[in-house]
C-alpha cells in the first residue's frame, strides 16, 4: 500500500467521520423554534471564477446548491461535481434559477484562474468560488464544513473535507442536504420540488 493510497484511505475516513458529526448535529439542533431556520449556511465573501468579487446575496431570488472541495482531489470532488452537473442537466431550463456552488477548501492552489479552467468540464452553471484563506475558512464555518490539510508525500499535501452538498432556499436558509450516496435524480427531484 503506497503512502498516497494510505492517505487517502485516512482522508476517507476523516470525511466519514465529519459527516457523522454533521448528521448528528442536524438531528441534535434541528430547526429552531424561533426562527425555523437550521443555523447552517450565511453570507460569505469570495471572489468567483471570472474573477468577481460576490457575497450570499449575489445568488439571492435562486436556490443554491453549496459543495466544498478542491481542484486537486483525487476523487471525491470530481465524482460529486459530476453527480452535480447531472442534476443540472436534469433540471433543465429551470437550472436557470439554481445556482451550484463550488467553494474550494484549497485557496492557495485554487486561484479564481485555476479554478475557471477547472470547472466548465463539469458544467457550464457550475460557479466555483475562491478567497483568502480567512475568507474561506469563514464560509465553510457557517456551512459547518470541516477541511484540513494531510500530507501527501514529497512536499504535496490533500485535503481532507466534508463532502455533502447543501440546497438552500431562494433566501439562503437551510433546506436539506445529500450526502455522496444521493444520485443526480435524487438531487433534481428535491431541488425540482423547492423550485
Ligand atoms: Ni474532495
Amino acid at each position: 500500500m503506497t503512502v498516497n493510497r494510505l492517505s487517502l484511505i485516512v482522508a476517507a475516513l476523516v470525511v466519514a467521520v465529519a459527516a457523522g458529526i454533521a448528521a448528528s448535529m442536524f438531528v441534535g439542533q434541528g430547526r429552531s423554534a424561533l426562527s425555523g431556520r437550521v443555523p447552517i449556511g450565511g453570507d460569505f465573501a469570495l471572489t468567483d471564477h471570472t474573477g468577481a468579487r460576490v457575497g450570499e446575496a449575489s445568488f439571492r431570488g435562486r436556490l443554491m446548491l453549496v459543495y466544498f472541495g478542491y481542484t486537486w482531489c483525487p476523487d471525491v470532488c470530481p465524482t460529486e461535481l459530476q453527480v452535480i452537473g447531472a442534476a443540472l442537466d436534469l433540471i433543465g431550463e429551470d437550472a436557470s434559477e439554481v445556482a451550484a456552488l463550488f467553494i474550494t477548501v484549497d485557496p492557495e492552489r485554487d486561484t479564481w484562474q485555476v479554478l475557471a479552467d477547472y470547472v466548465p468540464h463539469f458544467h457550464e452553471r457550475l460557479i466555483a468560488l475562491t478567497g483568502t484563506p480567512r475568507d474561506i475558512a469563514a464560509a465553510a464555518s457557517a456551512y459547518r464544513v470541516y477541511y484540513a490539510k494531510a500530507d501527501a508525500g514529497d512536499g504535496a499535501y490533500l485535503v481532507d473535507h466534508t463532502s455533502l452538498v447543501y440546497l438552500m432556499d431562494r433566501d439562503g436558509a437551510y433546506l436539506r442536504h445529500f450526502t455522496g450516496a444521493a444520485t443526480a435524480e435524487e438531487i433534481a427531484a428535491a431541488v425540482r420540488e423547492a423550485l
